[in-house]
C-alpha cells in the first residue's frame, strides 16, 4: 500500500482519517512540524495531507507554513494537500503558491477526500515519470544540437539528419516559422566532417535585392561605387564548411540562375570579377513559403528546387508534437528559472491544458518567448494560464483534469491528442461515478461540471445512466 501522512494536531480528525483511510492507504501520523518532517525524512511519503493550523500557533498558520516548506525542501516531488478551515480560503491559496499540490477545506467528507489524494497520487507518479522522460529525452537528443522532440514525426527528423550529416547532399528544410529549421540545419553541420569548419547562414529575404548578390558571391575592388576593396561573400566563407541558405523562397530570379551554376558546378564569380573561383560547400537551404506553389507561380526555379532539394526534412508545426510540447515548456522553464534565478516548480493543470490545446502559430519560438515572460512575470510555484498570457479558468473542470492526465500518457502516442483526451476523459467519468456509487448530482460536483453538461458528457461516451 501507499504511504500517506496526515499531520493534524487534533487527535480527533487524526483518528477520523485514520479510520476513514486505512483501508487504501498505509496511513501514519503526526501532530506536529518536528514528527511530520522526521517522518518525510525517514520515509518520503509521495502524499501528504497537512493542516496549517499546527502548535505552538495552533489558532494561526504559521507553524503550518513552516511544516509545509520544509517538507518541499527535503522532498520536492511530495504532493502536500493543505487541510484548513472554512474561513482560510486566503491562507490556502498561498499554500498552493507555495508549492502545496490542492487544498481541501474542513468539514472532512472522507469520500470527497479520497478522490483528491488519489489523484495527488496520480499526478505525483506522472510527474515522476515526466522529470525521468525529460531527462532521458535530453540526453538522447543533446548529439542533435538540442533539439528536443520524442514525437514520431521528430524521430523522423532525427533519423534522416543522421543519415544525411555525412554525406554532401544538399538539404531543404521545410516548416512554419519557429519550428526549428536553423537548429536542424546546424545540427546536420555539427554532425557532419566539416564540423571543425565554418557554418554560414545568410538570410535571403532580410537583404535588399542590389546588396545580396555582393553579400553572397564577393565583389572585387571597384565593382561598384563604394566597393574599395575586394571583398569576399558568404559563399567562400563556407569553403569546405556548410552554407545555410535560409528563407530561400525569398531569392531573386536572376540570383537563383547565379546559384544553381555554383550547385552544378561548383564555382562561383565574385562581382565585377571574371575569373571562377572553386568553392567546396554544403548546402542546406530552409523556407516557410509553399515552394511548390512557389514554383507553379514562376518565382522560384523548378531546377533550382530539385538542386538544393535533394533531400527534404519537413518540420511538424508545434500543434501535432502531441506531448513534445510539455517536455519543450519544461526545458524551456528549467533553461530561464536557473538564467533569472527563479524557484518555479511546474504548470498548474490548467495551464497545462492550454499548453497542450493552444494553436502555436509561432511555434517553439512563440512558446520559448511565453514561457521566459511567465518566468520572470510569474510568482506562483505553479505557472497560471495567465502567466502565460492565456485566459485563466479558475475551476478545476473534468477537461482539465483530463489534460492533467494526459500527462501521463507521455510517449505512447501512436494516438492522437483528441482520442487521447477522450479516452482519459471517459476513464475519469468511470471513475468517480464509480467512486460516488452513480450519484449524479456528487459526481458532477467531484468533477466540478454541472449536472447537465455531465449527463451530455456521458452520451458523447455512450455510457448507461
Ligand atoms: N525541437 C527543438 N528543441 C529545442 N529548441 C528548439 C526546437 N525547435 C526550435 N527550438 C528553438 O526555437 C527557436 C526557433 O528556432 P529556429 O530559429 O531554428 O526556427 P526557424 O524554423 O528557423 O524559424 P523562422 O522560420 O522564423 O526562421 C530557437 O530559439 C530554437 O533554439
Ligand atoms: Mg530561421
Amino acid at each position: 500500500m501507499e504511504k500517506l501522512l496526515i499531520v493534524d494536531d487534533s487527535e480527533d480528525i487524526r483518528k477520523q482519517m485514520k479510520w476513514g483511510l486505512a483501508k487504501d492507504y498505509d496511513v501514519s501520523l503526526a501532530a506536529n512540524r518536528e514528527e511530520a518532517v522526521a517522518f518525510v525524512r525517514k520515509h518520503r511519503p509521495r502524499v501528504v495531507t497537512l493542516d496549517l493550523g499546527l502548535p505552538p500557533d495552533a489558532d494561526g498558520t504559521s507553524e503550518g507554513f513552516l511544516t509545509l516548506e520544509e517538507i518541499l525542501r527535503l522532498e520536492p516531488t511530495t504532493k502536500v494537500i493543505v487541510v484548513t478551515g472554512n474561513d482560510e480560503r486566503e491562507s490556502a491559496l498561498r499554500a498552493v503558491r507555495t508549492g502545496a499540490y490542492d487544498f481541501y477545506r474542513k468539514p472532512i467528507e472522507i469520500a470527497e477526500l479520497k478522490v483528491v489524494i488519489s489523484r495527488a497520487f496520480h499526478i505525483q507518479a506522472i510527474e515522476v515519470e515526466n522529470r525521468r522522460l525529460q531527462i532521458a529525452v535530453e540526453n538522447k537528443t543533446s548529439q542533435f544540437g538540442g533539439i528536443i522532440g520524442q514525437c514520431p514525426q521528430m524521430e523522423q527528423v532525427f533519423a534522416t539528419i543522421k543519415k544525411v550529416a555525412s554525406t554532401d547532399v544538399p538539404v531543404f528544410v521545410t516548416g512554419e516559422s519557429g519550428t526549428g529549421k536553423e537548429l536542424v540545419a546546424k545540427a546536420i553541420h555539427t554532425l557532419s566532417l566539416r564540423k571543425e569548419k565554418p557554418f554560414i547562414p545568410i538570410n535571403c529575404g532580410a537583404i535588399p535585392e542590389n546588396l545580396l548578390e555582393p553579400e553572397l558571391f564577393g565583389h572585387e575592388k571597384g565593382a561598384f561605387t563604394g566597393a574599395h576593396v575586394r571583398s569576399l561573400g558568404k559563399v567562400e566563407y563556407a569553403h569546405h564548411g556548410t552554407l545555410f541558405l535560409d528563407e530561400i523562397g525569398e531569392l531573386p530570379l536572376g540570383l537563383q540562375v547565379k546559384l544553381l551554376r555554383f550547385l552544378q558546378e561548383k564555382v562561383i564569380q565574385r562581382v565585377g570579377g571574371r575569373e571562377d573561383i572553386p568553392v567546396d560547400a554544403r548546402v542546406v537551404s530552409a523556407t516557410n513559403v509553399d515552394i511548390a506553389k512557389a514554383i507553379q507561380e514562376g518565382s522560384f526555379r523548378e531546377d533550382l528546387f530539385y538542386r538544393t532539394a535533394v533531400i527534404t526534412i519537413h518540420l511538424p508545426p508545434l500543434r501535432e508534437r502531441g506531448n513534445d510540447i510539455l517536455l519543450l515548456a519544461n526545458l524551456f522553464l528549467r533553461r530561464f528559472s536557473e538564467g533569472h534565478n527563479k524557484k518555479i516548480k511546474g504548470f498548474a493543470p490548467a495551464t497545462i491544458e492550454q499548453l497542450l490545446a493552444f494553436d502555436w502559430p509561432g511555434n517553439v519560438r512563440e512558446l520559448e518567448n511565453r514561457v521566459q515572460r511567465a518566468v520572470i512575470m510569474g510568482d506562483s510555484a505553479f505557472l497560471e494560464p495567465s502567466d502565460l498570457g492565456f485566459e485563466s479558468k479558475t475551476a478545476a473542470t473534468a477537461s482539465e483534469a483530463a489534460a492533467t492526465a494526459m500527462t501521463a500518457m507521455t510517449v505512447p502516442a501512436n494516438i492522437t491528442l483528441k482520442e487521447a483526451r477522450d479516452r482519459v476523459e471517459r476513464d475519469l467519468i468511470t471513475n468517480v461515478l464509480h467512486e460516488q456509487d452513480g450519484n449524479i448530482a456528487k459526481a458532477s460536483q467531484v468533477l466540478g461540471v454541472s449536472r447537465p453538461t455531465l449527463y451530455d458528457l456521458m452520451k458523447k461516451h455512450g455510457m448507461e445512466q
